[in-house]
């Protein structure tokens, strides 16, 4: 081995002879062979990944690193070959992200991230393109393969997910991206840390890294196990004013968390003639920079000097101890080139590696509610919007607008949406929605959430009623709703909108007088093209502009032609012969009744004559107030208002749920919903016990439960996850299946529950489950229809996805819904998460994959290792089945309740021969 050894500075000049060199060859054959055996021997690539861009095949390289085709990491793009052999990937130059998915193992903080561009005129245009390269939400450089072809990015990424997107976005004029080759590696814990201080809003983009006075190529792997490449000095220093040298001593390595290979602090560059060394490196872009100088006491002297980047001190009297090695690290902000000079002080400047990094800052992502609430849309429209990764970084997605990192618009004119779904709700930091010409109908709804909204478009569709949500958007400053099919009145709340400047009303059916509230200077109302529409009541004469809330009205719509025969479906209205005839007898005509329409309105003057009707008793108020002791005990709440203790007089404990006044149904609703309940005796049905309808209260008094909601059983503050064994949780699916299948299959008329969700399945003592909430239920009024069509009043996370496109809800959507209540008891969690990692938010679209391929680790954890795998399976199977985006595919509820009953016994065999065991 070469050894060397320095008495003074003037013998130095005379170590560089060719004795030297010999014995520094001498040193790197046989390091390569120590290498080399290591290779065979122990070489580990534990975490790496290299994906050859185009590529077909999986084969291996001379270090001996495997490569794989990459199919399996992007989805886009078209497979050609560079003049040089080389596979690669173009990306037709058309707008929008083109990304590869990688996935990342969380082990290691840090991971570098390596990409190759190639053009090598693949196309024969002689045009190498130029475009842009993200990493995450972070932009992080503009490639433009005329300057450099090939042309390697490299960059050190803080992981903080699973999967990482490193996408091409064509630029204007650009070409179309390119790319041949992407290789993922793990780094140390801890590395490269203090150079960037507030990890993880910063990445780092390699500018140079250097292996000082080594000038026989690059190393990389297995010389260095996390296979960075150390490029070789003799390009940096356009005079050689002095050769490198390489001298094995033992250094002791553990001090450096970036953990640069011995064989790159083995050499060194020394600069025995001078007493400045100075390398000289130009920058890409102006920014930040963070600097690693490495040194290594590889000589038999302490060297000592100043380091001066572009002129100034940034460290005095540095000294390299023997045997030592140590790093200095560096962050210079707002430079364009750098000049790094070492000035002696004692014996010569050394240094043995430069590391140089460009600070890419990270923006932060959206916040996940938003993700996940957009995630949910785009679903709805049945379209691919592309809306992948973040929605605002590094550049919007179509449709939407940002502010940093919230969404801050949306525009989905002229898609088929036909309602507003309640995740619109979800979009908290909205200022701008236009959803002008995209076919929604009745009441404007789900957006009382919005209270950022400015700008609200709604024109252009077919609504019908300003429903109660607008009163509520405080900052709203434009409302277009011209050509819709708006009736009645404009409400007087909208005069509390005061910021409001544009109100366009144009070209619906409005009558009456506008409200006075609206009638300022500051605001523009168009009414055009209405039947009758002003603020004076004399033009507008015989229509009341304050019609009682009261007063419910109910649509009996003559139904499409099915078999020939003309039935009457009964739509958003009172069903069943003794309500249509109570109601019938006490409507009064309504005073307007238009030309050539097919609907025939009706109004009801009176609820009281509805006492006495049906098993369900009627309450005053004033008794409900005294079981209640004055709503004194709020066992639940929910959207619709809260849900009381009370005790009736002959002791019996019951839930007395009282709407607020901005869910209250129409008063036809309403009787609905009383009537459908109190219809119903099931031992899995929650049943009404009566109902108060008085003095603008809608309340409903039901049977008590005492162990409250499935959903806090599950998730609730004092969780009770872990007393819920397997075969407990298999009896509640049981029970309420049971109740599921009653109301669809024993009861005639048919009825389709609308909203199950573990909110809604109730636990009495013995942990008996029963379902309840029948507000929203629908019956099926004829045998031979398969759907009811009303505005959709579900649950995001449990909705059945072809709503969306059918705009029917059938029992195929409660079996849906009801998949979903499976999926959250196997693997204990909410239908949209809005933590962990987009690929997780949506419990269907994580869950799926995992069950059907049998993979139980997502089981929930309270439940491993007590279930049997083959009672998991069955209810696994028949969930996933349950949630099928075709219904047709779907089980009935009877099946969904056949298979549960054997996963319910399987388990309850396994368990009996557990207890043997012990
Ligand atoms: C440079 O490395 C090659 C092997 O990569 C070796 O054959 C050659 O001798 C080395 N040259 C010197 C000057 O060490
Ligand atoms: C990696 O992820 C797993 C599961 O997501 C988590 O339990 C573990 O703590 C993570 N490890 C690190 C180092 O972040
Ligand atoms: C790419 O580099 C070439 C030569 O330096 C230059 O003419 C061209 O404008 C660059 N293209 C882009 C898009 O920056
Ligand atoms: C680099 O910096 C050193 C010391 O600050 C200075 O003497 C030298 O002239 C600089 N070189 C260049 C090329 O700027
Ligand atoms: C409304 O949207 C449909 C597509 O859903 C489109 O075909 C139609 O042209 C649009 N109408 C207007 C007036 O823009
Ligand atoms: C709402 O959208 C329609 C259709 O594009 C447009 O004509 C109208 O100007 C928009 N309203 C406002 C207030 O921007
Ligand atoms: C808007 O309504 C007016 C009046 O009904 C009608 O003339 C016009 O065609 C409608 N515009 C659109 C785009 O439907």
């Amino acid at each position: 081995m070469a050894s060397v050894v320095l008495r003074d500075k003037k013998s130095t000049r005379n170590l560089w002879r060719e004795s030297e060199f010999m014995n520094m060859r001498c040193f790197w054959v046989s390091f390569f062979l120590f290498c080399g055996l290591w290779v065979i021997g122990f070489c580990d690539q534990d975490g790496f990944l290299s994906i050859s861009c185009g590529g077909t095949t999986t084969y291996t390289d001379s270090s001996n690193i495997s490569w794989v085709p990459d199919g399996e990491y992007v989805s886009t793009g078209n497979i050609s070959t560079s003049s040089s052999g080389d596979p690669i990937r173009v990306f037709p130059d058309i707008e929008g992200r083109k990304c590869y998915r990688i996935p990342v193992n969380n082990a290691s903080s840090l991971i570098l991230v390596r990409a190759q561009f190639l053009y090598k005129n693949y196309d024969g245009s002689g045009k190498p393109p130029a475009f842009s390269v993200s990493l995450g939400t972070a932009i992080t450089s503009t490639i433009n393969l005329t300057t450099n072809d090939p042309w390697t990015e490299e960059f050190l990424w803080p992981v903080n997910k699973d999967t990482l997107s490193f996408c091409l976005h064509a630029i204007p004029e650009g070409g179309s991206p390119v790319i041949s080759s992407l290789e993922v590696r793990p780094l140390p814990q801890g590395a490269y840390a203090i150079g960037i201080g507030d990890f993880p809003n910063k990445s780092l983009r390699k500018s140079y890294r250097i292996n000082c006075g080594f000038a026989n190529g690059s190393l990389r792997y297995p010389v260095d196990p996390y296979d960075r490449i150390w490029d070789n000095d003799q390009n940096f220093m356009p005079l050689h004013l002095s050769t490198g040298f390489t001298i094995q001593r033992s250094l002791d390595l553990s001090s450096l968390r970036e953990a640069p290979p011995a064989a790159v602090l083995q050499s060194a560059r020394v600069l025995a003639r001078r007493n400045v060394l100075t390398y000289n490196l130009p920058l890409d872009t102006l920014g930040d920079y963070s600097i690693f100088l490495y040194f290594a006491g590889i000589l038999p002297v302490s060297p000592t000097f100043d380091v001066f980047i572009n002129g100034d001190v940034v460290k005095s009297n540095y000294t390299v101890k023997i045997s030592n090695v140590s790093a200095l690290y560096i962050t210079q902000k707002g430079i364009k080139s750098l000049n790094l000079t070492l000035k002696s002080i004692t014996y010569y400047p050394q240094i043995n590696a430069i590391e140089v990094y460009e600070i890419v800052d990270i923006p932060p992502e959206a916040s996940s509610t938003t993700v996940s609430a957009l995630q949910v849309i785009e679903q709805s429209t049945g379209l691919n919007l592309g809306w992948q990764d973040d929605p605002c970084s590094p550049s919007a997605w179509d449709h939407i607008g940002c502010e940093g990192s919230l969404v801050t618009s949306l525009d989905l004119s002229d898609i088929n949406l036909r309602s507003i779904s309640p995740t619109f709700g979800d979009l908290l930091d909205l200022k701008t929605l236009d959803l002008h010409n995209t076919s929604l109908t009745g009441e404007i709804q789900n957006l009382g959430s919005l209270q950022e909204l400015e700008k609200l478009n709604l024109s252009f569709n077919e609504l019908t009623s300003f429903g109660s949500d607008l009163d509520t958007l405080v900052g709203l400053r434009i409302l277009d709703l011209q050509n819709n099919s708006l009736q009645g009145i404009v409400p007087d709340s909208l005069g509390e909108l005061v910021d409001l400047h544009l109100l366009n009303l144009e070209n619906n059916k409005l009558q009456g007088t506008l409200p006075e509230s609206l009638n300022r200077e500051t605001l523009e109302i168009r009414t055009s093209g209405n039947l009758c529409l002003s603020f004076s009541t004399m033009t507008c004469s015989g229509v009341s502009s304050n019609p009682s809330i009261e007063t419910p009205q109910v649509t009996i719509l003559p139904q499409k032609k099915h078999t020939g025969h003309d039935h009457i479906a009964i739509i958003a209205g009172a069903t069943g012969g003794a309500i249509l005839a109570l109601l019938f007898f006490s409507i009064i005509l309504f005073i307007c009744i238009k030309k050539k329409r097919t609907e025939v309105t009706y109004t009801s003057r009176s609820t009281t004559e509805m006492r006495n009707w049906n098993a369900a008793k009627v309450f005053s108020y004033k008794e409900i107030k005294a079981a209640t002791n004055k709503f004194k005990e709020v066992i639940g709440r929910g959207s619709f208002g809260s849900v009381y203790l009370g005790k009736l007089p002959d002791g019996k404990l019951v839930a007395v749920k009282v709407r607020f006044d901005k869910s209250q149904l129409g008063a036809d609703s309403f009787i609905n919903e009383v009537y459908i309940l109190s219809q119903i005796r099931h031992q899995n049905l929650v049943c009404l016990e009566g109902f108060c309808h008085e003095s603008q209260k809608q309340i409903l008094v039901y049977e008590y439960l005492p162990g409250g909601l499935l959903a806090d059983c599950l998730y609730g503050p004092i969780s009770k996850k872990a007393s819920l064994s397997w075969v407990r949780r298999l009896k509640i699916v049981i029970d309420a299946a049971t109740g599921l299948d009653y109301l669809h299959n024993a009861n005639e008329p048919r009825i389709i529950h609308r909203d199950v969700k573990c909110s809604n399945i109730l636990l009495d003592e013995e942990m008996n489950a029963k379902v309840c909430d029948f507000g929203l239920s629908k019956q099926i009024t004829q045998a031979d229809a398969t759907h009811v069509t009303t505005v959709v009043k579900g649950t995001a996370g449990y909705l059945d996805p072809e709503y969306y496109s059918t705009q029917q809800l059938t029992e195929k959507s409660d079996v849906y819904s009801f998949g979903v209540v499976l999926l959250e008891i196997m693997c204990g969690r909410e239908p949209l998460s809005h933590s962990g990692t987009p690929d997780s938010f949506n419990l269907v679209l994580w869950a799926k994959p995992y069950l059907q391929a049998g993979a139980f680790e997502i089981v929930d954890e309270s439940l491993m290792g007590t279930f049997d795998v083959e009672s998991m399976r069955k209810a696994a199977l028949i969930a996933v089945r349950s949630v099928e985006r075709d219904a047709s595919q779907r089980p009935t509820i009877a099946e969904v309740l056949a298979e549960l009953k054997e996963a319910y016994s399987i388990q309850l065999s396994y368990l009996a021969s557990h207890e043997h065991a012990n």
